[in-house]
């Protein structure tokens, strides 16, 4: 037991993966990538700065050139980002870490600018409400092109692809998102899927393409032992309220099937992303006991909580995102109970290495192995 009485700064034992602590370094977009999808040297050296975190999970990565929805964003399909991730993946292997990557299409969250001028893709021609981030600035969404079901079979090919691109690159497994209100979650719920084909309509159609992408993916791991997946079945992001119906019938529904893929674990943010833990009618430790991998807690946590999550056996893991932006060493300063430094919102997205891998440590910069 740790000095503060729970397990949560104890190593943990997920599959076949024994992680040092229970904290998780949530993924996080910091559109610091070139528009070939290339993170930047120094993403090996901000990566590698938190590699005390018990697992790291990258920033949303594309699958491909039709999955981009945001500027800036790295990818996971061509040779030059393979070869850029590895630099990433070796800093972090240096210094003990351990490091997943968050396979991603982003569907109708996206904009012509990005994509030559054609439409994103989508289920359903539905335009999402808000703003993309191009090169040239944020303008409104626009209404998407529905997919032919002819073109679904290309984009699990293209995940079984990137899958592959992720383990050439040296990660230790990936994290498929379906979180978010991105392509598989715009799939998934009723609100954004209104298809008549075998990808839509039933509740078993809807999970169909994200569950052909679950099964593609295992597949290039050998299994799911490899492989977790992100979803959000009460949030609103990005921009909207798009909420299923019934979220308890169709996320109970997808959990039951993705406990018989043998997924490594589910990580789930519990709430609105980023906004709030209020309660939303959905019963999240119903979806923990009904996944038989590990259950990674997301949303909001502190460490009080964290710890208390934990001890109740609410969660097997929690996962911080904004709190890992301005401090590199988070879990030391949540062990000793040290302040943590804030990130103003505009180094969140964009730019370079400032507001990005040179925050310091509390007992100043961090001293890395090569
Ligand atoms: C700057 C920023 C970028 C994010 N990028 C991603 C992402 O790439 N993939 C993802 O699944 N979630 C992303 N999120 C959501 C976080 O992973 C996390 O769910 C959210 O911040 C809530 O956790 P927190 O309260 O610990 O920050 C992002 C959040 C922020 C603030």
């Amino acid at each position: 037991m740790s000095p503060t009485g729970t397990p949560l700064f104890e190593p943990v034992t997920i599959g076949d993966l024994t992680l040092k602590n229970r904290i998780v370094m949530a993924p996080l977009t910091r559109s610091r990538s070139s528009d070939a999808g290339i993170p930047p040297e120094f993403a090996a050296e901000y990566y590698a700065q938190r590699a005390t975190a018990g697992l790291i999970i990258s920033e949303a990565t594309n699958i491909s050139a039709q999955a981009r929805g945001y500027a800036l964003t790295p990818g996971i399909w061509t040779a030059e980002q393979v070869e850029a991730w590895q630099h990433v993946t070796r800093a972090v292997h240096a210094n003990g870490g351990i490091m997943f990557l968050q396979l991603w299409h982003t569907g109708r969250i996206s904009h012509p600018d990005l994509h030559d001028g054609a439409l994103p893709v989508a289920p359903s021609a539905i335009a999402p409400k808000g703003q993309a981030f191009t090169n040239s600035g944020l303008k409104d969404h626009v209404t998407p092109r529905a997919l032919e079901t002819d073109e679904i079979p290309a984009i699990v090919a293209d995940y079984a692809h990137a899958a592959q691109c992720a383990k050439d690159a040296g990660f230790d497994g990936v994290e498929i998102h379906s979180a978010n209100n991105y392509l598989l979650d715009q799939f998934i719920r009723d609100s954004t899927n209104k298809r008549t084909d075998r990808y839509g309509g039933s509740l078993e159609n809807r999970l169909r393409f994200p569950l052909e992408v679950v099964a593609a993916v295992t597949k290039v791991w050998g299994g799911g032992h490899r492989v977790g997946l992100r979803l959000s079945p009460g949030t609103t992001m990005p921009g909207e309220t798009p909420l299923d119906s019934n979220p308890m019938a169709t996320y109970g529904a997808y959990v039951a099937e993705l406990a018989k893929s043998n997924l490594l674990y589910i990580h789930d943010i519990e709430g609105i992303t980023q906004l709030s833990r209020a309660p939303d009618g959905i019963d999240y430790m119903a979806f923990r006991k009904a996944f038989t991998g590990a259950y990674i807690a997301n949303n909001n946590y502190t460490r009080e909580l964290a710890e208390s999550t934990i001890a109740e056996g609410k969660a097997d893991l929690i996962s911080f995102g904004r709190p890992f932006i301005a401090n590199p060493d988070l879990v030391d300063r949540l062990r000793t109970g040290a302040p943590l430094a804030d990130a103003p919102k505009p180094y969140w997205y964009g730019g370079n290495a400032n507001g990005y891998s040179n925050w310091p440590g509390m007992n100043g910069p961090i001293a890395l192995k090569s």
